[in-house]
């Protein structure tokens, strides 16, 4: 026994004593050194936290290269988040101006990687909220790179982007034209290319990856005729630039909301005044997203979102699909995506002891088919309900209303994004899924209802392996399904195919150009089995094309 422990001690200290490190690296900016973190005998990853990718921004203008440092930049601590609300209190707000910081996970053998495929992760929160390292879950932040880099053999890149007025208010013309936020993204991806063969990375192999406003961003980066030639995959999660939240139509509006709060004129004085305002006043002037109702849906009145510039986004993103032709597109949905917020809306939803009013289900289905007007709630109601017989029950009218968020909020327009991936692609595959693990809070003696499937954000702990980071929270079917989910993500960046690289799946995912439009049903029971087709094609035509043939109502042409 003795000799064992004395035997394992050994192994263990040749094993820390020969990690592989990349010590001190060069970039465009000056040296960094990271913290190397010994992961077992010959395994290692080196982090470097809180890297400059640009210089502090000057409010409402693009992001400008750094001008660099002298001596060895200690990166070993998350840089802090750019100006925001506090989610919780918004009277208040977090973070600094000064929050264009990237982090970077480099796994190691028993030799310095070189080559490796690359990882960039953009975070979600509405375009309001959000870090690079994510919320502290745990004691560990949820976007920790450190399982995917592991796992997979790729480098993770964590990029800290503007969010809220300082990223996307947008004057609706060229004197303030909007995307700060995207451009910082942009300013991000240029930076790993130019960059990343110092940390053993492939500029050639470079995979864009996000979740909610994250996976908008994602499209909306490879819509881009800005990033030609940086990117080779994109994985948007719960989130396209489709997406009825994702593009604000009407910023002008939402600016002059601003610049009334925060005392400037809205006449032609007003882009002046709100460049002169202080950058705390102007993130407390935004338009903060209400508690919802069936007749006003919270994801309406999401503000501060990007625009059609004439430059980030020549055109709307619809008409940009050419500018994906040659990147692999990995795309997907969860099967309760809407929950969270048709929860907002209709309060009785998830009140396990209250009934929902079926008139509450007509209500929010009125709101989201409003410039259809009556004809349109009527098709659309008569649609959702085909399956209800005469005396459906509450878990049905619930379950409904739960469709019906999903549907327009992310599953039709993230549907959609695929089918023109797929129409314009030249050397770019496209891939579809629909991830269905039931949510973790479901179920008897626990908040959620128990037919609570995958609720939005629930995928996020299992790309980020916290079922291996945090074992005790998870059981084993979690570790499963968290070790597909990443054997997936990475073939994919390695290869451009989920299904080829140094990870092995549970089933073959076949490509989307394929018979059927097929896609993988990610849980953690798949199998064989897990492959669907036309993902709810009857309610994706209902919202592409019986909806929009019918005639548009605005409230004005009723007077
Ligand atoms: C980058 O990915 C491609 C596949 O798209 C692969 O053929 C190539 O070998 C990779 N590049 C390097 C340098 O490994
Ligand atoms: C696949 O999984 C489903 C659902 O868990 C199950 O009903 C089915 O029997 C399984 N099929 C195979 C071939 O294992």
């Amino acid at each position: 026994m003795e000799s064992l422990r004395i035997l394992l001690a050994v192994v263990l200290s040749l094993g820390t004593a020969s990690a592989a490190s990349l010590g001190v690296v060069q970039t465009e900016g000056g040296s960094v050194q990271g913290r190397n973190i010994p992961l077992g005998v010959f395994r290692s990853v080196d982090v470097f936290k809180g890297i400059p990718f640009a210089a502090k921004p000057a409010t409402f203008e693009k992001p400008k290269p750094h001008s660099g440092w002298d001596g060895i930049l200690k990166a070993t601590k998350f840089a802090k988040r750019c100006l925001q609300l506090s989610m919780f209190q918004t009277s208040q707000t977090l973070g600094s101006e000064d929050c264009l910081y990237l982090n970077i996970w480099v796994p190691h053998g028993q030799h310095v990687s070189s080559n490796l495929p690359v990882m960039i992760w953009f975070y979600g929160g509405g375009f309001m909220a959000g870090g690079s390292m994510g919320p502290n879950f745990l004691n560990n932040y949820l976007y920790s790179g450190q399982e995917i880099a592991d796992r997979g053999d790729v480098i993770v890149v964590s990029v800290g982007y503007r969010v809220g007025t300082l990223g996307f208010l947008s004057s609706g013309d060229s004197s303030l034209p909007g995307n700060y936020g995207l451009w910082d993204q942009h300013a991000a991806i240029a930076w790993v290319h130019r960059n990343i063969r110092s940390f053993g990375g492939d500029p050639d192999n470079i995979t864009i990856f996000g979740e909610s406003a994250g996976g908008a961003s994602v499209s909306f980066q490879t819509l881009s005729p800005h990033n030609k030639g940086l990117l080779k995959r994109a994985i948007s999660q719960s989130g396209v630039a489709l997406c009825p939240w994702a593009l604000n139509r009407n910023p002008r509006k939402a600016a002059e909301e601003v610049a009334v709060k925060v005392g400037c004129p809205t006449d032609d004085r007003m882009v002046d005044c709100l460049k002169s305002t202080d950058a705390v006043t102007l993130s407390m002037a935004a338009p903060v997203v209400q508690q919802g109702s069936p007749d006003n849906p919270g994801v309406k009145n999401l503000l501060m979102t990007p625009v059609v510039d004439g430059d980030f986004l020549p055109d709307q993103p619809a008409n940009l699909f050419h500018n994906t032709a040659d990147i692999d597109y990995l795309a997907g949905v969860n099967n309760m995506d809407g929950h969270l917020f048709t929860l907002k809306d209709i309060p009785s939803l998830g009140n396990k002891n209250e009934e929902t009013p079926v008139e509450d289900v007509r209500r929010l289905l009125a709101a989201y088919t409003e410039e259809k007007g009556q004809a349109g709630l009527e098709i659309a109601f008569t649609e959702y309900t085909s399956n209800w017989g005469s005396k459906p029950s509450q878990e049905t009218i619930k379950r409904t209303a739960v469709d019906i968020g999903t549907d327009y909020i992310f599953l039709v327009p993230i549907q959609t994004a695929i089918y023109l991936h797929a129409a314009k692609a030249t050397s770019g595959r496209t891939y579809s899924y629909l991830f269905s693990e039931p949510s973790l809070i479901a179920g008897p003696g626990k908040p959620y209802h128990d037919w609570v499937g995958a609720d939005h954000a629930d995928d996020l702990q299992f790309v980020f392996g916290k079922p291996f980071t945090t074992p005790k929270a998870y059981g084993d079917r979690h570790r499963d399904l968290s070790g597909y989910m990443i054997a997936y993500w990475t073939n994919f960046a390695r290869t451009g195919d989920p299904n080829k690289g140094n990870l092995k799946v549970p089933v073959a995912w076949p490509e989307f150009t394929g018979m059927g439009h097929p896609f993988v049903d990610i849980n953690s029971k798949m199998n064989e089995s897990s492959i669907g087709q036309e993902m709810r094609l009857r309610f994706v035509r209902l919202w592409l094309s019986t909806l929009p043939s019918l005639p548009s109502y605005h409230a004005t042409d009723a007077q």
